[in-house]
């Protein structure tokens, strides 16, 4: 028997909007029968990265661009720079316009060397922004090779 690909989502959230995007990623996933972890920053017990065979980390964006504490201490936990992470990020166009739009998951999609461009959400994943998250990751897992 093929073993089932695993799939770590870490993700932070304080409104709920990262974590609907992350919920959603996580059912696109496991209706592909992969193996899904769930990873609450800040909360959840402390992972093994070097178990996955991909990472998603999710940030929303915090004031002026800034990337949330919580998740630079979770870049900091992972310790070194893993080649198979994708980033999402929520944020709001409100805040400071494109420049600013999802800049921490910009940002971290960058320090990563990420493969793939950051999936980037106006606040929550309803509606049509729904199609974007299913569109992200499936190039994602296309792209890794790991379709199932
Ligand atoms: C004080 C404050 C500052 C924010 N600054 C930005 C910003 O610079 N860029 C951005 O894209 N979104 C910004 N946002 C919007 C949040 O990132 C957005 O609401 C996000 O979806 C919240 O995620 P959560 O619901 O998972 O906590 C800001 C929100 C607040 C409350």
């Amino acid at each position: 028997m093929v073993p089932k690909l695993r799939v770590l989502i870490a993700y932070l959230s304080y409104s709920g909007n990262t974590k609907e995007t992350a919920e959603l990623l996580e059912s696109e996933l496991r209706a592909r029968n992969m193996e899904v972890d769930m990873h609450a920053i800040g909360t959840s017990p402390p992972v093994e990265p070097e178990q996955y065979d991909l990472i998603l980390i999710g940030t929303f964006t915090w004031e002026r661009g800034a990337t949330p504490d919580e998740v630079k201490d979770f870049v900091l936990e992972i310790g070194y720079k893993p080649s198979n992470v994708a980033v999402f990020g929520t944020g709001d166009t409100q805040f400071g316009g494109d420049d600013l739009f999802c800049l921490a998951a910009v940002k971290l999609a960058k320090f990563y060397h990420s493969k793939w461009a950051p999936l980037k959400i106006e606040q929550s994943p309803r509606g049509s922004q729904e199609q974007e998250v299913e569109k992200w990751i499936e190039g994602v897992l296309h792209d890794a090779k790991i379709n199932a």
